[in-house]
């Protein structure tokens, strides 16, 4: 189907619902309430979440359509934006036409359909991605950079809250989980190990490098393996494997060409009385001062980008070693979600860069 204006395809009645819904203020949840809440998924607690759901998703889902409507320099004009803004008018159209929910049997019904909502919108990255490269291409830039300020802080807001929308969604649905893993309430772990997660991420990260570049340099990580805090192992697991990505990538390219053994990447959890910090340190070659203020805007990389090979790439789920230029921005909104953040510190001369992923252990953080 060829993209189209909001207007063409969709009916009137149902946009003026979503510009209504779009103005409503949304309601955060806290990560200890999730967790409260959660350790007793009665049926009546089931349906309690659900009926939340059914009022909190569609202010959600339509504050982000009327935004995708109204980007600047003509982005919501794009095919890709024009795609992702239709599957979130899709949900919103599904949320808000299931009706009341009264009975269990009801509430089994809604999760089953924003189950479905969420692989809707599984391909949103790439998809918005490729309609910021679209936009690129149309304005001549080489590079998005501090330039189109309006769209990066857009793009922030807009994947922060896809965070959110999956987390709420993702929560529900595996509350009804009949045999969850031990001490998992949901997707918090509320006795999460970030060594394990850093292991875990680790070697995953170091498999693509293998893939990618036939070989990869070691990973070393220091901490106590045996403290824990609650926290979303997943979310962990993505911003450990981003950092170490990088740094293997790093690593792997300045000792290409070298007889050397490369230097081990260095992976530091550091447990605080507020603060978990993560440190993930290589010797890689650091980044260039001229470098640094563009890491942190979607779309900056220096590697070749996939999506130029793979202009259909909305549809497939590959995972390379680097090329979009989205790890480092999308890591930062996962440690912010909770109240962290992460930072770069690059010493050129020196060969070394750190980042840093502080996560916060304070529960009552909303999302
Ligand atoms: N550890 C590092 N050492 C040197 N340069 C780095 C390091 N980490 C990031 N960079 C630089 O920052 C850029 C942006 O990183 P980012 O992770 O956001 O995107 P990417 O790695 O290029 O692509 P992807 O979205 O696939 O991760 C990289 O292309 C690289 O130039
Ligand atoms: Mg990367």
């Amino acid at each position: 189907m060829a993209a189209k204006k909001l207007c063409e395809a969709f009916s009137k009645t149902l946009i003026d619902e979503v510009q209504k819904w779009g103005c409503m203020k949304q309601t955060g949840v806290s990560l200890r309430y999730m967790m409260e809440f959660g350790s007793r998924p009665t049926p009546k607690n089931l349906l309690i979440s659900a009926q939340f759901l059914h009022k909190e998703l569609p202010i959600r889902i339509a504050r982000r359509v009327v935004e995708l409507e109204n980007l600047p320099y003509g982005l919501s004009l794009k095919p890709a934006v024009l795609k992702v803004r239709d599957w979130y008018v899709d949900s919103f159209r599904d949320v808000r036409s299931f009706p009341e929910i009264k009975s269990s049997d009801d509430e089994k019904e809604f999760t089953q359909m924003i189950k479905a909502v969420k692989v809707r919108h599984n391909n949103v990255v790439p998809t918005m991605a490729l309609g910021v490269k679209q936009l690129k291409k149309g304005l001549g830039l080489n590079n998005v950079g501090s330039d189109l300020h309006e769209i990066h802080q857009f793009l922030d807001r807009f994947y922060m809250s896809r965070i959110g929308i999956r987390m709420l969604i993702g929560q529900h649905v595996e509350l009804h989980n009949p045999n969850p893993p031990p001490d998992c309430v949901g997707y918090i772990h509320t006795k999460m190990s970030p060594v394990n997660v850093a292991q875990s991420a680790s070697e995953d990260a170091r498999a693509i490098c293998l893939r990618e570049y036939g070989s990869a340099p070691n990973i070393k990580i220091y901490g106590d393996p045996s403290f824990t805090f609650p926290y979303v192992p997943t979310h962990l697991h993505l911003m450990v494997f981003e950092l170490v990505k990088n740094s293997l990538r790093a690593v792997q390219e300045r000792f290409v060409d070298s007889d050397k053994v490369p230097p081990p990447v260095r992976i530091i959890v550091a447990d605080g009385i507020e603060d978990v910090t993560i440190k993930v340190s290589d010797e890689g070659g650091g980044i260039p001062r001229s470098g640094l203020p563009s890491i942190f805007t979607y779309l900056y990389t220096t590697a070749k980008e996939p999506l130029d090979e793979h202009p259909d790439l909305g549809t497939t789920e590959s995972v390379t070693m680097a090329g979009y230029g989205y790890g480092l921005p999308i890591s930062r909104l996962y440690a912010r979600y909770f109240g962290g953040d992460l930072q770069v510190i690059s010493m050129e001369g020196y060969v070394v860069k750190r980042d840093i992923v502080s996560i916060t252990i304070n529960e009552e953080v909303m999302s």
